[in-house]
């Protein structure tokens, strides 16, 4: 049950200067940080993320979004990381986030206003959908030697 995740704090989190707020409420959920880096993707790469959203109608704002500046790549570990992540994170269309959830405060347009301004939608963070898409962008972002072993007070408190 213990799984890896990805997370980026995107370029609009890490240009408003709010990493640390949304990195310390997956830290108080207990989810063990095994990799960090801040990393600025070209198109190639962007294209290489979002491979399955890059035929759509609203990639090229995606694409413009992610590539606007650096963003902050993390690996979460613990205890079904995959889903209690993206619950944190809430509904991908901030309009929908609950409050509560990391893009209901702290995100506001919604894909409707995105699409008609043909611009991507600022919505702080991305996350892992499922454990084939972990899997695939935890090896996209970190090479193995990035990724470390250790443990938290929180995982003795958890299986000792
Ligand atoms: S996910 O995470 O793959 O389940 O999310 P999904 O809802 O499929 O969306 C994938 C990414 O595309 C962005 N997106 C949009 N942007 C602008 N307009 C529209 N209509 C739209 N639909 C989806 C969404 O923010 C997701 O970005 P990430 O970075 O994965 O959160």
């Amino acid at each position: 049950m213990i799984e890896r995740t990805l997370i980026l704090l995107k370029p609009d989190a890490v240009q408003r200067s709010i990493c640390g707020e949304v990195i310390s409420r997956f830290e108080r959920a207990g989810l063990k940080i095994v990799g960090m880096k801040m990393f600025w993707a070209d198109r190639d790469f962007a294209k290489q993320h979002y491979a399955e959203h890059v035929e759509k109608k609203f990639y090229p704002g995606l694409e413009d979004m992610i590539v606007m500046g650096p963003v902050i790549a993390m690996a979460l570990e613990g205890v079904e990381a995959i889903a209690l992540v993206r619950k944190m994170c809430g509904a991908t269309d901030p309009k929908s986030a609950a409050p509560g959830t990391i893009r209901g405060d702290y995100a506001q347009v919604s894909y409707e206003h995105a699409d008609e301004k043909g611009i991507g939608v600022k919505n702080v963070i991305h996350a892992s959908a499922n454990p084939e898409d972990a899997k695939k962008e935890v090896a996209l972002w970190f090479d193995d030697k990035e990724l470390h072993s250790y443990k938290t007070v929180q995982e003795v408190h958890v299986f000792e």
